[in-house]
This record gives structure tokens, sequence and C-alpha cells, in this order.
């Protein structure tokens, strides 16, 4: 039996931490559900490590003006788990097995839903939650196919309501300062930009590991982590995507490079792994108090191994993609996103009609058990504007504190505390959401069919967001100076 995660559930142990999570509901208190004055009423759906920002964001850093009134899972153990951390810190959320949801919604009446389950799940409880009248919160992506995306656009018109999507990176601020050179006209108008973003074999081999590697619950990384960056672009350019044309691959991540390294064959998981003294992708749970308390604890009631085999053959996600994206502007995006690669980060050039934006960062990533590859500097920021004919500037990188790049703390800000107005609009709803996970699932698309996909095709009654003003492509530019 598998639920709509495609995670595998025995119908025995759900039934029965179905039971557990009854009395620990009964636990929880009736008080529970009753509203304090003055205080947003959120509930989170999916457990996981990402819940846990939200969990203390509502019940500690932003608990003035907002309450963590229910959580929802498919797995009682994690259930429980963000129970005790909720309860540490004095709240009192009642806890709901995932096919309780709509129960849930009843009974503790959420103004808000916080959706972190996995991303094919998405579209599920955000179109639950607009239809019971509540606002829907989710993390990126926003959903996984054209087919959902359609769902939710639907229900959002169905319901007049936006759904927020947190889109992190656009607040990190260095990456809200090339938006804030862009919009000065530092560099006139951009024409093209080349992007590329590695993944090391540390952190990027993990999305191998996971639920990420199954196409049906992630999309795959053009949609799964690409979502982040294809966001970056649309608005950093502030305009929306029309046509997609991609390649992807997986050579990396296979049986056979198990093999060419010197292991007999892939195996199921890590734990279990007879060659595990031989392959340095090995991943020990157990070694991990946050890993061994969320997933390893955790196995017993739905089957889902958080350290599988990154070479194992049913993997269906590629690991070297190349895209090539045309937006209604006319500006064009060569990206590409590869896998298996020595350091972790991007580096991406915006070219424009009076000069260039070279800009870099390479990114902490830590998975349990190893750090940054050696001779990597953590979370170094380059940014670099060249005039078409002048000498390069090195520019001073903004600086934040905290979870991707400063990026977390500024947005958890935004969405839990006091909103200020923000000429970056940096707040994304659904309509971001969809052309940035458009441009992954068409890349999709093209892999597959070898053909170039219009965004226009794959969803009905989509309308640009709302973006901050941008240098035109018709303005007048002045003469370049002598070469
Ligand atoms: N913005 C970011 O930088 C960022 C970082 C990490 C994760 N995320 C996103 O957060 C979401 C969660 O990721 P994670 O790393 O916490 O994953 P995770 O595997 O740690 O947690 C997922 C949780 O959802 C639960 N779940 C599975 N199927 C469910 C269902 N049908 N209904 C309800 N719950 C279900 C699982 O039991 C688990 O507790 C994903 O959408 C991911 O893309 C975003």
């Amino acid at each position: 039996m598998s639920d709509s995660t495609g995670i595998r559930l025995d119908r025995r142990t759900l039934l029965q931490s179905a039971g557990g999570v009854a009395l620990g509901l009964a636990s929880a208190g009736a008080g529970a559900a009753a509203a304090a004055p003055g205080r947003k009423r959120h509930v989170i759906v999916g457990m996981g490590s990402r819940s846990r920002m939200y969990l203390t964001a509502l019940t500690k850093t932003f608990r003035e003006g907002n309450e963590l009134v229910g959580l929802c899972d498919t797995n009682p153990g994690r259930l429980e788990l963000g129970g005790q951390v909720a309860a540490a810190e004095g709240a009192q959320p009642r806890r709901y097995l995932a096919s309780k949801f709509d129960e849930m919604l009843a009974e503790v009446k959420p103004e808000v839903v916080i959706v972190t389950s996995p991303d094919a799940t998405h579209d599920e409880y955000i179109v639950r939650a607009l239809d019971a009248g509540c606002d829907a919160i989710t993390e990126k992506p926003l959903t996984t196919t054209p087919e959902k995306a359609q769902r939710i656009l639907d229900a959002c018109k169905r319901n007049s309501r936006h759904v927020r999507v947190l889109f992190n990176y656009r607040y990190s601020p260095p990456r809200t300062q090339v938006k804030d050179l862009l919009m000065s006209n530092a560099i006139g108008d951009v024409l093209s930009v080349d992007f590329h973003w590695l993944l090391n074999t540390v952190h990027g081999a993990d999305y191998f590991r996971r639920w990420h590697s199954q196409k049906a619950i992630s999309g795959g990384l053009m949609v799964h982590k690409a979502t982040h960056h294809f966001d970056l672009v649309n608005w950093w350019l502030g305009t929306e995507p029309e046509q997609v044309l991609a390649s992807g691959k997986r050579e990396f991540y296979t049986p056979a490079m198990a093999r060419r390294m010197g292991l007999k064959s892939h195996h199921e998981r890590c734990r279990t792994c007879p060659e595990k003294a031989a392959c340095t992708f090995y991943l020990d749970l157990a070694a991990d108090p946050a890993f061994q308390a969320l997933y390893l604890n955790q196995e017993k009631h739905d089957g889902y191994f958080r350290d599988r085999c990154v070479f194992r053959p049913e993997i269906d996600i590629e690991d070297t993609m190349n895209v090539i994206v045309r937006y209604k502007t006319g500006t064009t995006l060569s990206y590409s996103l590869n896998a298996f690669n020595a350091w972790e980060g991007y580096q991406i050039a915006f070219n424009g009609t009076k000069g260039r934006i070279e800009h870099q960062i390479v990114e902490q990533a830590f998975t349990a058990g190893a750090t940054l590859p050696p001779g990597a500097e953590k979370d170094a920021v380059k940014t670099r504007l060249i005039p078409l004919r002048g000498a390069p500037r090195e520019i001073e990188p903004w600086t934040g504190t905290g979870g991707h790049g400063g990026g977390d703390e500024v947005m958890l800000r935004e969405v839990f505390g006091q909103a200020e107005p923000d000429k970056y609009k940096r707040a994304a709803d659904e309509r971001s959401g969809l052309y940035s996970i458009l441009i992954g699932a068409a890349a999709n698309r093209c892999f597959s069919s070898g053909r170039a996909v219009n965004i226009a095709e794959l969803v009905k009654g989509l309308s640009p967001p709302q973006v901050a003003p941008m240098p035109t492509h018709d303005g007048k530019l002045p003469m370049p100076g002598k070469a």
C-alpha cells in the first residue's frame, strides 16, 4: 500500500499508528481549539525537517501575533515529535493524521494552512484549504505538474484568494541586491542571462536518496530544485517565460557508476549496505541525532528510508540538465543544473545594454557526516559590475544571517511579523509559483519529446504576477564610451 507520496505504508502499522495518534489527540487537550484573541490561527501539514522553521516561528519568534493550533502528517511518529517540539515552547497544537485533514480544518478552524509536505502533495492541501475558506502558504515548489498547477489556479479563482508561495531565495540580501542593481538600470535592460547551478556530491547526492529521487513526488530537480532558480530569474527580470527547450540525463547516480567506482553493485540502503565501508556516499542516519529522531526512529510507521542507495536503478530523476528559456520581453536564459559537482552554489551573468553583472555564491551545504568540500569558502558572495567599455567594479555584498543566506529570517518577518511595503515585490503568490514550476515542467516534457514547449500550452488563465518596474527594451541609451 502506498500513500499519495509513494512512500510505502503497511496497512497494519498505519491502523495501529492511527489509534496511537487518536490517543495523543485526547491528551493534547480540548482547550487547544479555543481561539486566543488577536492571534492568527495556523496549522502545518507535513512535519518533516522544513516544518521546524515554521513551527519555531509560530511558537517562539512570532508567537505574539500568531498561534499554532494544528499539526498534520501521514507519519504518526513525526507528528508526535512535532507536537513535542511545540510543547517545549508552550504551544498545544492538536495532532491529526493526514487522512483527517478536513476534520482538522473543521475542528481547529485555522485561518492559515501552511503546507510543508512532499511536493506532489501540495496541490491537494492547498485546494482543500482554499475551498474550506482558509488562506494557504506553501513551501516551494508550488506543485509538480501542469495538471496540478491548473487545479490550484482554478481553486484560487473559485475562492478569490491567492496562495502565498515562500520563495526564500528572493529574500537573501545579496540576491535582493542584484535585483536592486537591475532595477536601478545599472546595466540597462537585460538581453540574455547565463546561469549555472552546481550541487556537490554531498548535498546533491542527498536528493538521490530520498523521495526527491522519484519524479512523481518531486517533479525531478527541474521542479523541486530549479523552481528556486527559475523564480529568481523571473523575478530578477520582472517578466514571464514563454518558451522552453531542454535536455536532461542521469549519468552519475547510476548502478553503472557504482561499478565504475569499484563497488560490486547498488544496494537498497546505506544502513544495511554490505559495501558501506567502501562507499563514500554512505550516510549513517544513526550518527546524527536529528536524522535519527526524524527519520530512522519513524521508519517503522511508513517504511520510508531516508538513506536509500544513490546508485539504485529505480531513480528516475536527472542529474545533468540544460535549459534555454525565452521570455516575453525577448530576453533569453541559458541555464544548467548539475548534481555531482566539485562545489555547491552558482554563477550567473546578466548581459545588459549598458554592461554586465556577474554574481556568484558558494553556498554552504551540510548533510549529516559531511561538510564543505576542501578549498570551498563558505557562503562566499562575489558580485561584479562591468560597463560595456569600462573598468569592472566589485560590489560590496549586502549581508544577512540565518538559513539560506539570511533569506529565511527576512521572509519570516514579512510573513509572520510586520509586513512593510517592499519595492522589490518579493512576496510571491501562485502566479509566480506557477511560472517558475512551469519552466521545470516544460523542461521535463522536452527531456522526453525533444521539442520546445510553450508555457501557454500548459495551463489556462494564468496572468502575470505583480512585479517591480524594470528598465524596458525601448528606452533611450547612452552611446558607450570610446573603446
Ligand atoms: N525553501 C526551501 O529552501 C526548502 C528547504 C527544504 C524543503 N523545502 C520544501 O519543504 C517541503 C518538505 O520538505 P522536507 O525536507 O521537510 O521533507 P521531509 O521528508 O523531511 O518531510 C516531509 C513530511 O511530510 C510527511 N508526508 C508525506 N506524505 C504526506 C502526505 N501525503 N500528507 C501529509 N504529510 C505527508 C512526511 O511524513 C514528512 O514528515 C517540500 O516541499 C520541500 O520542497 C523547501
